[in-house]
């Protein structure tokens, strides 16, 4: 298989590691959000209002179930709750991107668009709720890991390059 999954909570910067490893390694990317947008035509705020939660997560199992059987060499960004999916160690090796509830909150803060980043993740809509959420999947998280990425503090280049040496994949 082959495949780098990226875990790890919202807004910790799966999608933007997963650029700059495209960047420096070659590798082809998918999301896991973006195919399921794509699958319904519509964003995932629009899925987890009209068909709730556990129709998003039948379709995470689904689209895990599908990375697992059918998808090679390739890099995956996933959604916060991907962890939970069936198998997921069988899709590649599981890298997460760990670092406090405070710095990913003003890593959401600080940045420019910061109130559309809010708005396009339900399950961040309520700071507290969020924060709970990640406490109670911190541990999980780390017990599917086979690799655990320590991202405070360090620049997406920095990241990816570390991604890639513990996976034996390298630059170009
Ligand atoms: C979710 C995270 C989101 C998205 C959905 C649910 C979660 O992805 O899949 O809103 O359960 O943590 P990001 O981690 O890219 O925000």
């Amino acid at each position: 298989m082959n495949n780098i999954v990226l875990i790890g909570f919202m807004g910790v910067g799966k999608g933007s590691v997963a650029r700059e490893i495209v960047r420096q390694s070659g590798m082809v990317a998918i999301d896991t959000d973006d195919i399921i947008e794509s699958m319904e035509n519509r964003k995932i705020k629009k899925i987890f209002e009209e068909e709730g939660e556990p129709y998003f997560r039948k379709i995470e199992a689904r689209v895990a179930k599908w990375l697992r059987e059918s998808v090679n060499d390739t890099l995956i960004s996933t959604g916060g709750g991907f962890y939970k999916v069936p198998k997921l160690q069988k899709i590649g090796k599981i890298v997460l991107l760990d670092a406090p509830f405070e710095t990913i909150y003003q890593r959401i803060i600080d940045h420019p668009n910061a109130q559309k980043k809010l708005k396009k993740r339900p399950l961040f809509q309520d700071v507290n709720k969020a924060e709970a959420l990640y406490n109670e999947r911190e541990p999980h998280y780390r017990a599917v890991a086979d690799i655990v990425i320590d991202v405070s503090g360090k620049d997406y280049a920095t990241i990816a390059k570390e991604i890639l040496k513990k996976t034996a994949k390298h630059s170009e």
